[in-house]
C-alpha cells in the first residue's frame, strides 16, 4: 500500500515531515479523484442546466464529478457528453453500462448505435443528436421525442414481456433483457448448448453467443419493421 511506503529512498537526503504529509495528501486526493475514463473523455463538467445534472441532484449521495454522475461507489448512474464533438463513442463507453441517464446531443455521431448498448439494462433516458436513431428502434423504448436539435428515449421496454405470444427461447432456457432492443436466452442450471437441450454440469451457458444475438437483434428489427408496417396499412 502507497501509506505505509516510507517517504526516502535508501540513501536519500531526509524529506522533511510537511513535504511527506503533502505528498501522502496529494496521493490520496489523487486515488479519490481516478475517476472512470469515460467520464473525463471530453474536457469540461455537466452543465449546470443539463438533465444529467437535475437527475444527479435530486438524490443527495450523488454526485457530479466531470462529465459524471456518480453514487458513492463510484458507479456511474449518469453521463454527459453533449456537445463534445464526438464521432464516435470510444472504448470506454461500456464502462457507463450502469448508468440511467445519457446525453450525447450535440455532437457529430456517425456509429450506428444498434450494437454500443449492449448490456446498458438500467438505461431510462437517452437524449441524442437529432439524426441518430434510438438504440433498437422505436419499439424498444417506451417514448422517442423529435426536437430540432435533439431526440429522446425514454422508458427502455422488455423485450422478453413484449412479444406476446411467441416464446422466444427455448423451453429450457429464459429470457433476459440485454439493452435496449437486445435480450439473451439463457440456459437453466443444468442446460447447457444449442437451443438449451443438453444436460450437464454447465450453468449459465448462453444460447445464442455474440454472433447469434446479432442475428437475434437483426430479426426483432425485421419484426418491428414489419409490425410497422402492418400497423400503417
Ligand atoms: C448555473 O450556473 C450559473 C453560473 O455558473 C449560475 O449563474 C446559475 O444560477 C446556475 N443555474 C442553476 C439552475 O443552478
Ligand atoms: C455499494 O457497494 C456495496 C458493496 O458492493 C453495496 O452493498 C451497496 O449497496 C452499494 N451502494 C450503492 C449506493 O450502490
Ligand atoms: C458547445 O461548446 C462550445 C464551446 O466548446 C460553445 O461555444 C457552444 O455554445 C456550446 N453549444 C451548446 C449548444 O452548448
Ligand atoms: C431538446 O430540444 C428541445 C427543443 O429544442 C429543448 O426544449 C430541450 O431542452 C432539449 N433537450 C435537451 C436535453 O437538451
Ligand atoms: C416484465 O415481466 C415481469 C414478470 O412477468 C414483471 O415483473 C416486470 O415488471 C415486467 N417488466 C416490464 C417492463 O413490463
Ligand atoms: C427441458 O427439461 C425437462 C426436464 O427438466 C426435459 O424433460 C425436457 O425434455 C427439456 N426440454 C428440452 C427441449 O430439452
Amino acid at each position: 500500500r502507497a501509506g505505509k511506503m516510507s517517504p526516502r529512498g535508501p540513501g536519500s537526503a531526509p524529506i522533511p515531515l510537511p513535504l511527506a504529509a503533502a505528498l501522502l495528501l496529494a496521493l490520496r486526493v489523487g486515488r479519490a479523484l481516478a475517476l472512470p475514463e469515460i467520464c473525463i473523455q471530453c474536457p469540461g463538467s455537466v452543465g449546470n442546466r443539463s438533465e444529467v445534472a437535475r437527475y444527479c441532484k435530486q438524490t443527495p449521495e450523488l454526485m457530479l464529478h466531470a462529465r459524471c454522475c456518480l453514487n458513492q461507489n463510484g458507479t456511474i448512474l449518469g453521463l454527459d457528453l453533449q456537445n463534445c464533438s464526438l464521432k464516435h463513442l470510444g472504448p470506454n463507453f461500456p464502462q457507463a453500462h450502469t448508468a440511467i441517464i445519457i446525453d450525447l446531443h450535440a455532437n457529430p455521431l456517425k456509429d450506428d448505435l444498434a450494437n454500443t448498448f449492449h448490456g446498458f439494462i438500467q438505461l431510462q433516458t437517452l437524449i441524442l443528436p437529432e439524426d441518430v436513431n434510438c438504440p433498437g428502434g422505436i419499439n424498444a423504448w417506451n417514448t422517442v421525442t423529435f426536437y430540432p436539435n435533439n431526440q429522446t428515449c425514454e422508458g427502455q421496454r422488455n423485450l422478453c414481456n413484449s412479444t406476446g405470444d411467441t416464446e422466444i427461447c427455448p423451453e429450457n432456457g429464459s429470457c433476459v433483457p440485454d439493452g435496449p432492443g437486445l435480450l439473451q436466452c439463457v440456459c437453466a442450471d443444468g442446460f447447457h448448448g444449442y437451443k438449451c437441450m443438453r444436460q450437464g454440469s454447465f450453468s449459465l451457458l448462453t444460447f445464442f453467443g455474440i454472433l447469434g444475438s446479432t442475428t437475434l437483434f437483426i430479426s426483432i428489427l425485421l419484426w418491428g419493421t414489419q409490425r410497422r408496417k402492418a400497423k400503417a396499412s
